[in-house]
């Protein structure tokens, strides 16, 4: 009979099972918060989780007590460096990091013109060791970086605010969604949009948060993931602490939530069974 154990490492040999690009133009939307909070509870269910952070403001990276540095990224997209000797350890156990590279600012300038740049994150991965899941924080915009972190991912994360103004610029997203798909990564797909920052207001959700939420659930019917992540002053002290929500708050709202929502990924593709 074959173990869990086997099944993981086998798994592993097969290379990275799992990457999710967690993507959206608009900015301030929870991609940041949404990443490190996933990819760290992943860790803690027992899965070996990768965080790449793809924003040169290096949020994610800050999040998790490491300092941005300059070039470990550029080194891999411009120069073919191996990504495993740019990853580094967090204090999470299973958790690991690719910092973010304060240069990938001026990324389209510096190497968009490379050959096959839009591929250098998946073909960086595919050389890497292999891990359970790889987390990808893009920045807010619709450049190079975020077709890269597209191309190499197998699903995308859309969180999103649940304000007004945030569902007038997810068209322009899920039209970069589309062209990568027909052009460069066929197999990628919305595993879900996560409405974030959701207001309350007494006991029932604000109702611009419920115009919003109805309106998502019209567009994405399957892709609309159940949970929603309320706002809470938690989430910014907790990146203060350089702990995710659910180091810092153990139990709490932010915590049930995040985990709610890896609930809803994992068996979106059927991982919980090799984990439960
Ligand atoms: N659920 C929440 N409740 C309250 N504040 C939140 C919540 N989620 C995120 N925030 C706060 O909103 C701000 C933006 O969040 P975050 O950095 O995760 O967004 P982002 O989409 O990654 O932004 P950027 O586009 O700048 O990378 C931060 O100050 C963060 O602490
Ligand atoms: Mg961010």
């Amino acid at each position: 009979m074959t173990s869990r154990h086997a099944l993981n490492d086998r798994l592993r040999e097969l290379g990275p099972r799992r990457a999710t690009a967690v993507a959206n133009n608009k900015g301030g939307t929870g991609k940041t918060t949404t990443a490190v909070n996933v990819a760290a509870i992943a860790a803690a269910m027992g899965h070996s989780t990768l965080l790449v952070d793809l924003d040169d403001q290096g949020s994610a990276t800050k999040w998790l007590g490491h300092s941005p540095n300059n070039t470990d990224l550029v080194h891999v997209f411009r120069d073919d460096r191996p990504l495993d000797e740019v990853v580094v350890p967090t204090a999470i156990e299973r958790l690991e990091l690719v910092r973010a590279s304060a240069e990938l600012a001026d990324a389209d300038r510096q190497f968009g013109a490379e050959a096959g740049v839009q591929h250098a994150l998946l073909s960086a991965l595919e050389h890497a060791a292999a891990r359970d899941w790889v987390v990808i924080d893009c920045p807010g915009d619709l450049g190079l970086l975020t077709i890269m972190g597209l191309a190499a991912a197998d699903d995308v994360l859309i969180p999103l605010a649940a304000g007004a103004m945030e569902l007038e610029e997810l068209p322009k997203l899920i039209t970069l969604i589309d062209k990568v798909r027909r052009r460069l990564n066929p197999a990628l797909h919305v595993s879900g949009v996560l409405p974030c920052r959701v207001t309350v207001y007494g006991k029932n959700t604000s109702r611009v948060a419920a115009d919003v939420l109805d309106t998502l659930r019209q567009h994405f019917p399957s892709e609309l993931l159940t949970t929603v992540i309320h706002e809470s002053t938690r989430h910014g002290e907790a990146f203060s602490a350089q702990q995710p929500i659910s180091w810092y708050e153990p139990g709490g709202t932010g915590d049930r939530e995040y985990r709610a929502a890896v609930a809803e990924l994992l068996l979106e593709r059927g991982a919980v069974a090799v984990h439960a």
